[in-house]
């Protein structure tokens, strides 16, 4: 609902502000009738813009005060001034067609309406939040000036035009310069958020640990089994039903090969790069490795170039469904095909179908797994099956299981409850999943056939059934949606923490390394100018995360898993640990972090995209430093 009302409100500020500015241009043309029109139509969308705020606010959306103390003042009260001074010379022309006489101060009025519809646009798109000094007076004399210049006689006007362009070019040519990437930018070096509001300039840390000693901890002690896997990133062109694709690969196959290991295990992964002149890591999604091996090209390591290597260790101690992507380009890298799943098997995996299914997109195509196309299995009836449902897209996807009822056995790899299976009986449910997210089904195969529905297709996803021609359980999903954080037992939530840091999402125009763009912010900035958040080792730390904007914001904590605590001010009732949660629109959420994984950690959104457009920030551990660094100097880009 709020989502809607979001994007409702941005239409109607768009709206109101080009209904004003007619009304000023129809009455400078002295044209009576149409700029009677336009006035009555931009006092009705005034209208409908406060409505839309009162529904806003009702809805507990977390930034409705700037709109009813600041903007729409700004617009409501010269609107009312405009329409009670320059209405009734517009109603007088209007029989005659005459050319209306409206005096100066109607026109001021008009001109201050419009100046203040304008600022309410500046107030979104532009300032943000939060609100500051410089931001209310901005918006004011956006609204006052162009009206006293109005007033005010020609000379004046002109000086007055000149002064406010000056500064607009200023501010702009600022902004500019001060969103250059520079040639070398140490992460370890960069402001810090001390939570609760107070911050500080990075970098006081000399000495201290470097990222390059926090690898994959003791050489396997002699005689002790290592799990041995090699990756090689290169071209290579992918057959799809009918077509081809050239793809980024690692082994010449997208995805890339399984990894599964035991829980206990000794993982050594050797990273080659053949030809992928863009550079290539080995980032493992949710997987809390040492912080040296988190393959985040410019923080934790070198972009590995063609004819390089790199090679991660890791003890696997955390069972769970993982998967690995490229961190160097990693919009275009994923996107393209360098990922594949990582899967860390308990001790003594139950017997049965255990099967992992990535949803990838590439070249417009949704493969299940390497299948483009449903992926008929043959199972049969009594075979327990786990499904490990893997998102590598940008998007999120709505799964639903036909045919039988299930259970949710982890989200993220965790367990529910941090344990084995206590989550309820689904059945019909459907199950949105967050990029980058993962859930683990459990059922016992039925008689009948089953199929893992995916965003409601019937040509996608798997189909399950003793025998390989049966015919797939018939669609449409209905159920309801599924909502993580009421799912499982509730446990007891922690409610004393050590620090406290708000992250307010938005979507701004913003210069991004010099160019201008509709950027994805951070408390109103962009990679690589977001305070990163400074914690030390052992604390517990609350998250608040509130999205500003109109679209969702999968938000992804390398190093962690976070508990959720609540979601729009609802308290959790379920028990998730979550590394992938989606952020909806007009969303808040709470999770609580315990800080046990040393290092520097980049946390950002998982529609890649947005990363790559600005929405990418790091939590960083006091003493930490980095030998790496990102900048044109450098070839590191892990957005
Ligand atoms: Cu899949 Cu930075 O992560
Ligand atoms: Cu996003």
């Amino acid at each position: 609902m709020t989502a809607r009302l979001i994007a409702l409100d941005l239409l109607v500020t768009l709206l109101v502000a080009a209904l004003w500015a007619g009304a000023v241009g129809c009455t400078l043309a002295r044209k009576a009738r149409a700029a009677l029109a336009v006035l009555v139509a931009a006092v009705l969308v005034t209208a409908v813009r406060v409505a839309v705020v009162v529904a806003l606010a009702r809805s507990g959306w977390w930034f409705v005060q700037e709109k009813v103390l600041l903007t729409l003042p700004l617009v409501v009260l010269p609107g009312i001034a405009a329409a009670l001074l320059a209405g009734p010379a517009l109603v007088r022309a209007w029989p005659r067609r005459a050319d209306p006489v409206v005096g100066r101060a109607a026109v001021a009025a008009l001109v201050a309406a419009a100046g203040g519809a304008v600022s309410g646009v500046l107030g979104v798109f532009v300032l943000g939040y939060p609100t500051t000094v410089i931001g209310v007076v901005v918006l004011v004399l956006c609204t006052l000036v162009p009206a006293g210049l109005t007033l005010s006689n020609g000379r004046l006007s002109r000086l007055g035009a000149a002064l406010a362009a000056a500064a607009l070019l200023a501010g702009a040519g600022n902004a500019w310069w001060s969103s250059r990437l520079p040639d070398r930018l140490d992460m370890a070096a960069h402001p810090v958020d001390l939570g609760g509001g107070a911050s500080a300039m990075g970098g006081h840390h000399h000495g201290g640990v470097s990222i390059a000693d926090l690898r994959g901890g003791p050489v396997p002690a002699p005689g002790e089994p290592v799990r041995r896997f090699t990756l090689t990133a290169r071209m290579a062109a992918v057959q799809l039903a009918g077509r081809t694709v050239e793809a980024w690969t690692f082994d010449g196959q997208v995805p890339g090969p399984p990894l599964r290991v035991r829980q206990g295990e000794l993982v050594e992964v050797t990273l080659h790069n053949a030809d992928i002149a863009a550079g290539v890591t080995l980032h493992w999604h949710g997987y809390p490795v040492p912080n040296g091996e988190d393959g985040v090209a410019g923080v934790t390591q070198d972009a590995v170039p063609p004819g390089g290597e790199f090679v991660y260790r890791f003890r696997a101690n955390q069972p769970g469904t993982y998967w690995y992507h490229s961190h160097q380009r990693s919009a275009e890298a994923v996107r393209r095909g360098l990922f594949g799943t990582l899967v860390v098997e308990p001790p003594d995996p139950t017997a049965g179908l255990d099967l992992t299914v990535p949803i990838h997109t590439i070249g417009g195509t949704m493969l299940t797994g390497a299948v483009d196309g449903l992926d008929r299995r043959s199972v049969p009836p009594g075979t327990p099956v786990r499904l490990r449902l893997v998102n590598t897209d940008d998007s999120p996807h709505m799964f639903a299981l036909r045919g039988t009822a299930f259970r949710l056995a982890a989200v993220d790899g965790a367990g529910i409850n941090g344990t084995g299976i206590t989550g309820a009986e689904l059945a019909g449910d459907r199950l949105p999943l967050a990029a980058g997210g993962r859930y683990d089904l459990v059922f016992t195969m039925p008689t009948g056939p089953v199929q893992l529905a995916v965003d409601g297709r019937n040509d996608r996803g798997l189909l399950l059934s003793a025998d390989l021609t049966a015919t797939p359980p018939p669609g449409p999903d209905v159920g309801p949606v599924l909502d993580i954080t009421r799912y499982g037992t509730a446990q007891a939530l922690p409610s004393r923490f050590d620090r406290e840091f708000t992250l307010v999402l938005d979507r701004q125009l913003r210069f991004l390394d010099g160019v201008p763009r509709s950027a994805y912010t951070v408390g109103g900035r962009v990679y690589p100018n977001i305070p990163s958040q400074l914690v030390r080792e052992g604390e517990l730390v609350r998250f608040t995360i509130v999205n500003r904007g109109s679209e969702p914001h999968p938000m992804h904590p390398h190093g962690h898993r976070v508990q959720v605590l609540s979601r729009n001010g609802v308290p959790a009732t379920g028990a998730v640990w979550t590394d992938s949660f989606e952020v909806g629109p007009g969303e808040v959420w709470q999770v609580a972090l315990r800080a046990d994984n040393p290092g520097i950690w980049m946390s950002h959104c998982h529609n890649l995209k947005h990363a790559a457009e600005g929405m990418v920030l790091h939590l960083i551990y006091d003493g930490v430093r980095s030998p790496y660094v990102v900048g044109h100097s450098s070839s590191n880009h892990p957005e």
